[in-house]
């Protein structure tokens, strides 16, 4: 029997005759040869099929063969350093080739699309060389970071999506109808998490958010995947010494494993190698200094009036952008306005009008990629905060009786995977990232 292989494989059967099924990325040739790249999901390989090595009618098939058509090959193995594909340098000399079906014309060809065009056909648009690069090294950063978890000590315990109040802010709420009383759709497992944590200690939920945001921007959207680490006994320092090894181990791995990919991409590297822990850390109070400083300096009229800032406000792209380009490294900007940030968000000491909170700000323009603070452990404090939210206590009432029973200093924080593939991928916009974006005009398809 000749053995089924992934393109992927290629290299490990040298010299061997065996079998590729896949889809046609694209033909090329004339008269008595013909050169098919061929796409399986794991990479491209280049086919030849040459007149004399075929059966005719198979020959005349391949001649034939349209953009996506659905085929198993067989063939050699050939070394060659000049063949092209995905990882390339291997080609399948075919001596037989089966049409399991012959594509009508392909919507997306090698020439450019629009992008709207692209998104409503996102369901084909995925076969495209980008795309897969994209995905799997989603797939990546999603194993390296639970891996990481994993073996740090970290419990996975899901959290739920249908929730009876909010878990950030109530501006950005789905609402359901559940059996005729409302619901919602999670914004963050975190308040499930704090539960969970004095339960099992360490723990991580990581699941779709929903955020019904009115933000049309290439970093928002309203469907997406939240890692959430949640821990017993900690502080906020401890929270950033936990995020800058995981981020530091994702980015590591991903490097290592997708070097083609990332290639592929065009993605220059030179900053991501440099994301080694210590991340530098600096205080709010310090960024609006150095925010002011920036503007000061700055002689271009529009950047001045972009980087307005009056304390107390929360950053937006512009000074998450300039503050990281500040440093070669990601860098924490901690202690942020209380009334700037969620109920739920630790004072400090002597000082409440700022909290225990820490955004990561990866470099490049990609802004925040994780939030996270220390909780409010006081019940009286927590029953203050809500009531000046204007949250309807009712709901929390589970939450805040956790207070009661063995409070402890607690924390944790929630790292935007989508902002994440977006960052290490270097793409310009989040669409990308997650195989069907929602967005605030899209749900198809
Ligand atoms: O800062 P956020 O809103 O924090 C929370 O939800 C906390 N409850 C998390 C926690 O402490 N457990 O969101 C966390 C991260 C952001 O830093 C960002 O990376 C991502 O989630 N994020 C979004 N990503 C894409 N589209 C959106 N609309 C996003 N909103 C937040
Ligand atoms: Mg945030």
């Amino acid at each position: 029997m000749t053995p089924i292989i992934t393109i992927q494989q290629m290299g490990q059967y040298e010299g061997q005759t065996v079998s590729l099924r896949g889809w046609v990325y694209n033909r090329t040739g004339k008269g008595r040869l013909h050169f098919i790249k061929l796409r399986d999901g794991t990479g491209i390989a280049q086919c030849v099929a040459f007149k004399k090595e075929l059966p005719e009618d198979q020959f005349e098939a391949a001649k034939a063969l349209t953009q996506e058509s659905a085929i198993i090959v067989t063939g050699t193995v050939r070394k060659d350093e000049r063949a092209p594909g995905i990882p390339g340098g291997y080609e399948l000399g075919l001596s037989s080739l089966q049409v399991i079906q012959q594509a009508e014309d392909y919507p997306i060809t090698p020439k450019e699309h629009g992008t709207e065009f692209l998104m409503d056909n996102r369901h084909l648009w995925l076969r495209s060389s980008r795309q897969w690069a994209i995905l799997r090294i989603r797939a990546t950063i999603i194993r390296a970071m639970r891996g990481w978890l994993d073996s740090n000590g970290y419990l996975l315990v899901d959290t739920p999506i249908i929730t009876p109040s909010a878990g950030e802010d109530t501006t950005s709420l789905f609402e359901l109808d559940y059996h005729d009383e409302v619901a919602y759709l999670a914004q963050t497992g975190q308040l499930y998490n704090e539960a969970n944590a004095a339960a099992f200690g360490k723990v991580y939920c990581f699941g779709p958010t929903f955020r019904a945001e009115k933000s049309k921007t290439r970093r928002h959207l309203m469907e997406f995947w939240m890692l959430e680490p949640e821990m017993a006994f900690f502080s906020l320092e401890d929270l950033m010494e936990v995020e800058e090894q995981l981020v530091a181990h994702t980015i590591q791995t991903v490097l290592a494993e997708h070097r083609a990919e990332l290639e592929l991409l065009e993605r220059d590297t030179a900053r991501l190698e440099k994301a080694i822990p210590p991340f530098p850390r600096i205080s709010y109070d310090e960024a609006v200094e150095r925010l002011a400083k920036l503007r000061e300096e700055t002689d271009d009229p529009e950047q001045k009036e972009l980087l307005k800032l009056e304390w107390g406000e929360d950053f937006g792209s512009p000074h998450e952008t300039a503050i990281a380009e500040m440093f070669e490294k990601p860098v924490f900007v901690y202690h942020f306005p209380s009334e700037a940030k969620a109920f739920y968000m630790q004072p400090v000491e002597g000082r409440p009008e700022v909290c225990r909170s820490v955004d990561l700000l990866a470099p490049e323009g990609y802004g925040e990629v994780t939030g996270g603070s220390e909780r409010i452990h006081d019940e009286a404090l927590l029953l203050q905060k809500i009531a000046e939210h204007k949250l309807p206590v009712e709901n929390y009432k589970w939450y805040i009786e956790l207070r009661r029973f063995g409070s402890v200093p607690h924390g944790g924080f929630g790292l935007g995977l989508e902002r994440t593939v977006a960052w290490i991928c270097g793409l310009q916009h989040i669409r990308e990232t997650i195989p069907y974006p929602r967005m605030l005009n899209r749900k198809y398809p």
